[in-house]
């Protein structure tokens, strides 16, 4: 027999962003961030025809008695699950594991079963990997929950959180929609290092996500060794943990309750002042190029003429823009200006898309 759980979970954005760990085995932040599940319309503007789609992972993990060993494939790829992370997150979710029976197919597997049995781990990501948008966020946490659903783990989200949290940093927010903060904690063991949902997808369901882009190749500095060379190296990023993100957290709390310009003006600071700590590291990294600051210069001065603003851009570590448009009419607006400016080269192989070079 096989038993199977399968499990969706889409990408998630920080606007305001973790960058820097207290401890690398447990994945403990130095700050406090915020994120969005964009569960609403984001739009991929680099192929032509444009893909609508939410960009997400969906992972299936099976059991039986036939697999002798613990595997996983990643977009049809095998890979290897002997990294800490993976041994983490599986060795978390046994140990939580509990009696499953299903009864149609005569199977029954007791808690203490779950130690001896091995599983198969397929995930498939719906956007480039590794470029920056946030796939280990939505990998962990994907797994992390359809690893419980099959071993009916019994924890609910925010126990789950400090679980993917383990796997990567980002998919500690992951585990729920809408608006989503990672509390920093103080234990070291990091029970207290988990997320909690401060909005849920509902709340302000107007808001679209376009994600251009602008590059799908792997970035060359991975968030893990960037965030690490930046805690050693950086003057600035003491700067940022101590006194300027804990204001931040607080502020954008308190615009989430649908303040559209503090949210656009917090998230786009909170954007440049991240890739400035990575301008400050020592060897500099460079995660955005060119045709990411035309976007932020466009997106200024479209918002500087309106007098309010009505998009909001935000860079992770790679150069595409996710920019968030306050209503379907501006999101609108704002795609056929990205599709004017920014014309997609007519080539329809994902992997080698760049985004137009048009200056503006
Ligand atoms: C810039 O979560 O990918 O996207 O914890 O080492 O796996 P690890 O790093 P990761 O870092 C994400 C950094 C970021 C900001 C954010 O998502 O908050």
């Amino acid at each position: 027999w096989v038993l199977m759980a399968t499990a969706q979970t889409p990408t998630n954005i920080a606007v305001i962003k973790y960058w820097g760990k207290r401890d690398e085995t447990l994945i403990l932040t130095i700050t406090a961030a915020i994120g969005m599940r964009p569960w609403f319309y984001p739009l991929m503007i680099s192929v032509s025809p444009l893909i609508q789609t939410t960009f997400c992972t969906t992972t299936t993990v099976a059991v039986s008695p036939l697999f002798h060993q613990d595997r996983m494939w990643l977009n049809g790829k095998e890979m290897s699950l002997s990294g800490i992370r993976y041994q983490n997150c599986l060795r978390e979710i046994r140990s939580r594991a509990n009696d499953v029976e299903d009864e149609k197919k005569g199977i029954k597997i007791e808690k203490k079963d779950w130690e001896k049995l091995h599983v198969h781990i397929a995930s498939y990501n719906n956007f480039p990997t590794a470029a920056g948008l946030a796939s280990s966020a939505a990998g962990f946490a994907c797994l992390v929950f359809a690893l419980a659903k099959l071993m009916n783990v019994k924890d609910d989200e925010g126990k789950l959180s400090t679980i993917a949290r383990q796997g990567s940093g980002s998919a500690c927010r992951s585990l729920f929609g809408g608006f989503v903060k990672w509390i920093t904690g103080n234990k070291e063991d990091g029970s207290d290092s988990f997320s909690v949902q401060l909005a849920d997808e509902k709340h302000w369901d107007d808001l679209v996500i376009i994600i251009a882009v602008v590059s799908s190749r792997q970035k060359e500095t991975s968030s893990t060794t960037g965030m690490r060379e930046s805690v050693e190296t950086s003057m600035f990023i003491e700067h940022r943990a101590k006194d300027v993100v804990p204001q931040r957290i607080i502020q954008m709390e308190e615009a989430i309750t649908r303040d559209f310009p503090s949210v656009a003006r917090l998230t786009c600071a909170d954007s440049n002042q991240f890739h400035a700590v990575c301008l400050d590291t020592c060897p500099p990294i460079f995660y955005m190029n060119d045709t990411s600051h035309r976007i932020i210069s466009y997106v200024e001065k479209w918002n500087r003429s309106e007098g309010t603003p009505q998009v909001a851009y935000t860079f992770d570590a790679g150069p595409n823009a996710v920019l968030i448009a306050r209503n379907r009419n501006i999101a609108t607006q704002l795609l056929q200006r990205l599709l004017f400016y920014f014309p997609p080269p007519l080539d329809t192989d994902l992997n080698s898309y760049v985004l137009g070079d048009a200056s503006i």
